[in-house]
């Protein structure tokens, strides 16, 4: 669905329910050409297709890829559109080398990018991109290499997993680590100006009062777990 001018919203079928078979959100934006951040599983690619058709895009105007992390739930399906649309995918470097390392633990049960995928490796800093211009954050804590992308524009944070709405997300799994988490949160916390902010799973959040509202929850389960050790 469009949730605003240029900025299209997929959400993922299992919400923030994390208990069966996953697969991210998935946000489109629309500049001259079309970016997508986390395409999802390949299980999902099909129907995710159709509902950008369903909505007046297409599929064949996509230009890049922004992975905000290497978790199959938002990566697996990256290869096929760079095979099929010949987008580029965009990855930070710390999380191209994650993924090496990493297989054996996320990518049993799906298909992990073969040698012959190119990732384009970047880092924290401004990234134009089919006329938009982003910012990426370097945000680790769920997985060491994690990615939020600012649209400055589009008042839009895109935070990945790092935290969704009302909770912060993993740390306690390989790569994660609850100090980055901490601080990835407090600083993207710190940073005014987002009147909406997509995260991997779960809901939209859609104004500026809600933006505030989730930190502050986020902050309050903080406070909780490190009172309970578990932080
Ligand atoms: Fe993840």
């Amino acid at each position: 669905m469009q949730l605003t001018a240029g900025v299209y919203f997929y959400s993922s079928p299992g919400g923030l329910d994390f208990s069966g078979e996953l697969c991210s959100n998935t946000i489109v934006l629309k500049g001259e050409k079309l970016t997508m951040v986390d395409p999802g599983t390949i299980q999902r690619l099909p129907e995710l297709l159709e509902r950008m058709v369903a909505d007046g895009l297409d599929p064949a105007d996509l230009e890049s890829v922004i992975l905000t992390h290497s978790h199959p739930d938002h990566l697996e399906a990256s290869p096929v559109l760079a095979e099929r649309f010949g987008c580029r995918l965009y990855i930070s470097r710390v999380e191209r080398e994650f993924l090496s390392q990493s297989a054996a633990v996320f990518y049993a049960q799906h298909q992990f990018p073969g040698p012959e995928v190119v990732f384009e490796l970047c880092e924290e800093g401004p990234l134009v991109i089919s006329g938009l211009e982003l910012k990426l954050l370097s945000t680790p804590g769920h997985s060491p290499g994690g990615l939020s992308i600012l649209w400055p524009l589009g008042k839009l944070l895109m935070t990945g997993d790092l935290f969704f709405p009302g909770t912060i997300g993993a740390f306690n799994i390989f790569g994660g680590n609850s100090g980055d988490m901490y601080k990835s949160v407090a600083r993207l916390r710190d940073m005014g100006g987002v009147e909406k902010v997509l995260c991997g799973h779960g809901p939209a959040i859609i104004d500026r009062d809600m933006v505030i509202q989730n930190y502050r929850a986020l902050f309050a389960e903080i406070a909780a777990k490190k009172a309970g050790g578990l932080m």
